[in-house]
């Protein structure tokens, strides 16, 4: 399957399967705004919840927060967007098009090859503008300036105006980070690849303060720790790779930035970004606030502003990659193509579905008692329609690990059949068993708790 093959079959399968709709679609959709359907938001929630967990939960040197869209102006002028948050625009004056000026490789001319030559830098350009990628409104019912608010092009800031009170209200001090997932919006000039690069988007972002001379060592401890929640979740190793930003490439505010990138069907691409801030983020806010932004340390008896490591993720473009790689198709020996999504389990929109093999009561009633009992804990989806075979395709295309089949023996043998996804493989399970097989295989342990772990040295175990 050729990689334009590979994008279309995704964009299609997305919208057939309710994963991904075009935004007011039919009002002939607006452009580069996407819908999340019914397994779409149970996917991108999964990979939010996910990340969460793994920046969040599983540390002992974060805090999460939560902070409005819409901040103070005076935050972005601080921030350095007002004055540089912006790419260069040029239009052909042929075809009327617009692009921007640093990415006219990247771009096909709309009116190709009727009118322009098709390349841009061969076509007849304006000069270059700048244009300034965040999107202006007004707030209250007053169209002036002195009302006006931006809607955030990054979370970030609001973890940066807030990290005093972090420090004074959970006790925290330097090394530790704030997550936060939100929506930022950006005017972006080509936008486009699907749901890759939108005008309206959600980060998943940390800013951890540390610091200043242990910032490098977090940096790197950052850049691996991201990589690998990318390869713990299933992206394949021959896809995924670091790469660090040149000189020319860096943001305004970055020392260094490392990339991950993914290789999408449309070339290699950027998935997140882990950036050195330095301290330039909490001194310019002390600067144009008026605030001390710095931390004493007890221990130095000094005080000092942190250094910030950024590791700034986009969640529809994680998204877009479980399952761009997740796609695949098999060819049977009577050539029928299956299409499955191999999700890993703690992404799979639906974890289980419950497919009694007859609509008669005598399976429906102890199916709808079997789903009732999974969904206390998992996302379950029970189909009575067609034959077993299309409900298996049908649950493939979404990518759900296991379908628990109830026929006429589980009345009197009290047992189901329970087939996998990916080997397709089938085995009877006790229904009194069944919530413990499930959770064995849906959400393994990572760690067996016991005493030779808790108290390796005491007990002479093995950490
Ligand atoms: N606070 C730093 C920051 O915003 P960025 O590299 O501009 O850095 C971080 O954005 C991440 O946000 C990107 O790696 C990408 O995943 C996501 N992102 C940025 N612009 C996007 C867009 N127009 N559409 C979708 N995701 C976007």
């Amino acid at each position: 399957m050729s990689p334009n093959d590979l994008m279309d079959k995704v964009v299609s399968l997305a919208k057939r399967r309710g994963l991904i709709f075009q935004s007011s679609e039919i009002y002939g959709g607006l452009a580069s705004c996407w819908d999340y359907g019914a397994y779409g938001v149970l996917l991108k929630n999964a990979v939010k919840a996910a990340w969460w967990r793994s920046v969040v939960q599983e540390r002992d040197d974060m805090v999460g927060q939560d902070a409005a869209i819409l901040m103070r102006p005076e935050a972005w002028v601080a921030s350095g967007h007002v004055a540089t948050f912006s790419d260069p625009l040029v239009d052909c004056r042929t075809c009327k098009a617009r692009f921007r000026a640093d990415k006219l490789e990247d771009v096909q001319c709309p009116e190709k090859p009727s009118k322009c030559p098709g390349q841009h830098n061969a076509c007849d350009l304006t000069e270059a503008r700048s244009f300034n990628l965040m999107f202006k409104t007004f707030m209250g019912p007053v169209e002036e300036s002195a009302a006006t608010v931006y809607l955030r092009p990054e979370t970030a800031q609001g973890i940066f105006v807030n990290a005093k009170n972090h420090m004074n209200t959970t006790r925290r001090r330097p090394p530790f980070g704030v997550a936060q997932i939100g929506k930022a919006f950006r005017n972006e000039i080509t936008p486009g690849n699907f749901t890759f690069r939108t005008r309206e988007f959600e980060q998943m972002e940390i800013e951890y303060f540390c610091p200043p001379d242990q910032s490098d060592a977090h940096w790197d401890a950052w850049v691996e720790a991201r990589y690998q929640w990318y390869l713990n979740l299933g992206l394949k190793a021959d896809r995924l790779r670091r790469r660090a930003q040149g000189s020319d490439e860096l943001a305004h505010y970055a020392k260094a930035t490392v990339d991950i990138e993914y290789l999408f069907p449309f070339g290699w691409s950027e998935l997140e970004g882990i950036a050195h801030r330095g301290d330039y983020d909490l001194r310019q806010h002390a600067e144009h606030s008026g605030q001390d932004m710095s931390f004493f340390d007890d221990a130095t008896r000094e005080h000092w502003v942190p250094h910030v490591v950024e590791p700034s993720a986009g969640a529809d473009r994680a998204t877009l990659a479980f399952l761009v790689d997740a796609y695949d198709e098999e060819t049977d020996e009577k050539g029928e193509t299956r299409v499955v999504l191999r999700f890993h389990p703690r992404l799979a929109p639906i974890k289980v579905a419950i497919l009694p093999l007859s609509k008669k009561t005598e399976l429906a009633e102890p199916a709808s008692r079997i789903a009732a009992a999974m969904r206390t804990r998992w996302t379950v989806e029970t189909d009575t329609t067609g034959s077993i075979g299309k409900r298996y395709r049908r649950q493939d295309e979404i990518g759900t690990p296991f379908c628990v089949t109830i026929d006429f023996e589980s009345l009197t043998d009290h047992a189901v059949t329970v087939r996998e996804r990916d080997s397709m493989q089938q085995v009877r399970v006790g229904i009194d068993q069944l919530e413990s097989w499930l959770a064995e295989r849906l959400e393994p342990p990572t760690r067996q708790l016991g005493a030779s772990w808790i108290f390796p040295a005491a007990v002479g175990g093995q950490a």
